[in-house]
This record gives C-alpha cells, structure tokens and sequence, in this order.
C-alpha cells in the first residue's frame, strides 16, 4: 500500500476537518488554533488548498515545538506534496523518489536540487498567521 502510495504520490497529510479554521485575506493565511486539532500537537499537520490560495501550503507543528509553513511542492520534477516525519525534523516528497528537506525547506538528500519555498508563521491571540508575502526560498 504504502509504495502505491508513493507511485500515485499520495500524500498522508489532509486538509483540516474544520474547513472553517483557516482563511485567507491580504496575503495572509490566518488559521484559528482552536479549531485546527489537527496541528495542536508536535508532528501534526494540515494542508491548506483553494480559498483563492494561487497555490498549495503544508502548515506543520514541528517535532521543536514551533509552527512552519511551506509552499506543498517539491521542488523536484515531480512536483508532488510534502509530508512531515513523525520520527525526525524533517520533511519528505510523498514520490518514490522521496526528497527530503529540513524544517527551513533545505535539501537533505533526493534528487531535489532547490529548496521549498517557505512562510513565516506568526501566533497572535490564539491565530496562527502565514504571511504569504515574506516568502523565502
Ligand atoms: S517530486 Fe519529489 S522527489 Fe520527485
């Protein structure tokens, strides 16, 4: 299952089941932690898709306690979704080829040559706030 998985570049991550956690206005995602259980405990994670979004985010709970946002591409020809590690600070291609990217977005080891295009994640007031604008790669 888990190598059909990788051939058809399914990724483990899903959207939140509250669709009405996060919004999106004046290049900032905006998502209520109250309402995101998914991200609540270190390792968690929710992928952010339509809502006028121009493209896909990964938003994680990273295994250091802080939250991390980053463009759900890889940078490899295969353009597949990003998944985090439960087991390591680290972030994998969902292909066969599995790139694998550091918290930052940089390349640790697979055929991926550039890094994922990251967001600062801001918390205020029990919100969590990507700004799109600030986007570093
Ligand atoms: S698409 Fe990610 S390693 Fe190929």
């Amino acid at each position: 299952m888990k190598l059909l998985k990788m051939i058809f570049g399914i990724c483990d991550t899903g959207g939140p089941s509250d669709e009405g956690c996060w919004s999106v206005s004046d290049h900032q995602i905006v998502v209520g932690m109250n309402r995101a259980k998914e991200i609540l405990t270190p390792g968690g994670a929710v992928r952010l898709e339509g809502k006028g979004l121009s493209g896909k985010i990964l938003l994680f709970h990273g295994l250091d306690g802080k939250f991390y946002a980053v463009k759900n591409k890889c940078t490899h020809i295969g353009g597949r979704r990003i998944d985090p590690t439960i087991e390591h600070d680290r972030l994998k291609c969902c292909s066969v080829m599995g790139s694998v990217f550091n918290y930052k977005g940089e390349v640790v080891s697979g055929p991926a040559r550039k890094p994922l295009v990251s967001y600062p994640v801001t918390t205020e007031s029990g919100r969590l706030i990507i700004s799109l604008q600030k986007e570093t790669a």
